[in-house]
């Protein structure tokens, strides 16, 4: 082979390499710091480290420490024993006294996870020091500190405190064994579990590198549709493994207890949680887990909801179960999360109704290591839905949040939906329950109520694609789920902000307008899929594109016509008093504001009530018109989206630039398809002329009912 030629391929290969590896690295780039003046001012204050005590949870935060400075500067931070401008890591009780006396403030403001970053005198030495109570707490003050340098912050003057919000911060995997991802549209699991114990991936230390980052402290391995193989012995070593790389990063291993698992693969007759022997059971699992992993976090599970097995199957209640498992791991400092996500295919209320009634009734009953987990809307994860009733309903139970970051029915790992905006949304929501300001955040953190327990759960979009996510963009909302976590408070402005300084680039030509559209993202995903409150329309099984027309599952609440109601009288579900009366399950402020349509946000119309088709909207026009408005609102606004990144080239590797240019093309055609197919079908029954401003659809509606798409993703 000629020379020159193999030099070439040699270098093609590198930079491949390493445009994939920009997609690998995540929001931990710590691009070059280019900017002389910010190089000299970084280098000056900090001209080494030291470390105070030994843990591998110190010696992580060093590692990272080492591995941003060669990134940032080319070279090492030298460690040190003295001297002015030292970086100095170490927790409270390895500070001197006169230093722990003279942060008492500062310490009183911090809980066990919190951190404190400030310019401290050390031996009579200018000293910037992260401490915390605990080894995590300088970790995560550690990540704080690279994230102050990754957004170019000056590091003058530091006096950084902070804690996180939330307790349980949690990535729920719905991983099969089998490498399978139930939602998954970034690959196959992360988890090698058939090379498990012994091979360990480089991944699963970056995994927990990027989860440390922004505070995650905990991932359920396995999926909520659970296999009851994972509590077997084989498997509780392999889970130990990935425990062991997990541990230094203050991330405990959780995993999805299958109810009937003391039949399955206990041999017993019966999974009844008020049989003595079951108990047993659950209890001898749990000693031999924590043998193995005594850090372990306990039990996620879905039980009696979509035909798992679970505590009804014996005529007992959710209570029963929870609290036997409970009872189970308490000993050993464990919780169970316990799903609230429950409705009969032989109960025929509202979907919408079903958990709150089958919940509510136990409200203060169940074991102090419970959290019940609620999903943020009442039907499933749609790209907009009111917040849970249950939220404000069970003031004696610590509710987890649940949002999902996999985009089962927002458009896969192909469309660009910016999250945070969704889960802010909820988290801002308003229960009322005890009166004005009594926000969805403040029951989630346990603020409102006195929570000593609290959780949020997110189900991750990740998978063995290279880049994790599939979509670059995808890591954003990994990213915003895990500072929301932290901190419920957070503006998802801020989130994209961060996290697009930190991924692409500081150059603000780049940042401002990314952020707005990452910022409008999610209204566009509603405005061409669900607009007006509509929801639950996407095809069936994978949820891949529209399927209004949907009406022959042998569940009536899975066809898509059971949630628009779509007749020549008009579209909507009515869930006033004069229909299935959902509204009653909010507060007092909400129920009657929401009972009229003309006092319902927009945002919510169709979810409330049944309108007819000329209905008329506050601009005056129909119904009808305002629906076909918004269809095409969301097919423009992808269509700037692709016009907009593709001015982002310059700025951008040629990787994930052409990644997300072809994307944003799939999602425009999405959009297209989305808007063509419900308009066609809702005209069917509106009758009226479809407004000037919608082109001609590609294709009849027959087309679009009949496409075919066995093999899409996820199931
Ligand atoms: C949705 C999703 C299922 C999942 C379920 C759950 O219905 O489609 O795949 O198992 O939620 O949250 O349990």
């Amino acid at each position: 082979m000629n020379v020159n030629r193999l030099i070439l391929g040699v270098l093609l290969l590198f930079s491949a390499q390493s445009f994939a590896q920009k997609g690998y690295d995540l929001w931990l780039q710590y691009d070059e710091i280019t900017d002389t003046q910010l190089q000299s001012d970084y280098l000056n204050k900090i001209q080494g480290i030291k470390i105070l005590g030994n843990s591998p949870t110190l010696n992580v935060s060093a590692e990272e420490m080492q591995t941003a400075w060669k990134s940032f500067f080319g070279k090492e931070l030298q460690k040190k024993n003295s001297g002015e401008n030292i970086l100095l890591l170490g927790q409270r009780e390895q500070l001197p006294q006169k230093l722990q006396q003279n942060l008492k403030q500062d310490f009183e403001n911090i809980n066990s996870e919190g951190y404190i970053i400030k310019e401290v005198k050390f031996e009579g030495n200018n000293t910037i020091l992260i401490t915390g109570k605990s080894d995590i707490g300088v970790l995560y003050g550690s990540f704080r500190l690279l994230r102050e340098m990754q957004l170019h912050n000056k590091l003058s003057n530091l006096a950084i405190t902070d804690s996180p919000k939330i307790q349980k911060r949690v990535l729920n995997h719905w991983d099969n064994l089998d490498r399978t991802v139930e939602r998954g549209y970034a690959g196959f699991s992360i988890w090698d579990w058939h090379l498990l114990p012994d091979l360990i991936k480089p991944e699963y230390t970056d995994y927990a590198r990027a989860n440390a980052s922004i505070g995650i402290n905990g991932t359920v391995l396995t999926n909520v549709n659970a296999n009851s193989l994972v509590l077997t012995e084989e498997y509780i070593k392999k889970v130990k493994a990935l425990a062991e790389v997990f541990r230094p990063y203050g991330i405990q291993v959780y995993l999805t207890a299958r109810f009937s698992s003391p039949m399955e693969s206990g041999g017993l007759e019966t999974a009844d949680p008020l049989n003595e022997e079951v108990r047993q059971w659950w209890k001898d699992k749990a000693d031999q887990i924590y043998a193995e992993i005594p850090d372990f976090g306990g039990f996620l599970v879905k039980a009696n909801s979509e035909g798992q097995p679970g505590p009804n199957n014996y005529g007992r209640s959710h209570v029963d179960g929870a609290n036997m498992m409970a009872e189970a791991v308490a000993p050993h400092g464990g919780i169970v999360m316990w799903r609230a996500f429950v409705y009969s295919e032989h109960d025929p209320e509202d979907r919408a109704k079903q958990a709150y009634s089958e919940f509510v009734p136990f409200d203060g009953e169940f074991a102090d290591n419970v959290l019940l987990q609620v999903k943020n809307g009442a039907i499933d994860f749609q790209p907009r839905e009111p917040f849970h009733p249950l939220f404000g309903a069970m003031p004696d139970t610590p509710l987890m949040m649940e949002f999902q970051i996999t985009q089962e029915y927002l458009g896969f790992a192909t469309h660009l939906v910016f999250l945070p905006k969704l889960f802010e949304e909820t988290l801002e929501e308003d229960t009322y329950v005890n009166g004005e300001k009594s926000t969805v955040a403040k029951i989630i953190d346990g603020t409102l109520s006195n929570k000593k327990l609290t959780g949020m759960a997110g189900v991750a979009n990740i998978g063995n694609e290279r880049n994790w996510t599939g979509h670059p963009f995808g890591q954003a909302n990994w990213y915003g789920f895990g500072r929301l976590a932290w901190d419920p408070y957070l503006s998802s402005e801020e989130i994209a902000e961060e996290w697009l300084k930190m991924t692409f680039t500081n150059n603000e030509d780049f940042v401002e307008p990314m952020k707005e559209m990452m910022l409008e993202s999610r209204e566009t995903v509603v405005n061409y899929m669900t607009p007006l409150g509509l929801h639950h329309i996407m095809r069936t099984g994978h949820h891949y594109g529209p399927g209004p027309w949907v009406s022959n599952l042998s569940r009536p609440e899975w066809n898509p016509v059971y949630y628009h109601k779509a007749d020549s009288a008009g579209i909507g579900f009515d869930r006033t008093s004069s229909g299935s009366n959902a509204l009653e399950q909010y507060a007092d402020p909400i129920a009657e504001k929401y009972s009229s349509p003309e006092t319902t946000p927009e945002k919510y119309l169709l979810w409330f009530h049944h309108l007819p088709w000329d209905y008329e909207m506050d601009n005056g026009k129909s119904l009808w018109y305002n629906m076909a408005s918004k269809y095409q609102e969301g097919v423009e606004e992808v269509e700037d989206m692709a016009e907009n990144w593709n001015n982002m080239e310059q700025y951008v590797d040629e990787e994930r630039f052409e990644k997300v240019s072809m994307l944003l093309q799939i999602q425009l055609k999405e959009a297209k398809w989305w808007r063509d197919a419900c308009l066609l079908y809702f005209q069917e029954f509106s009758n009226m002329e479809m407004p000037e401003f919608i082109p001609e659809p590609a294709h009849t509606l027959e087309y679009y009912k009949n496409l075919k798409t066995p093999y899409a993703p996820g199931i």
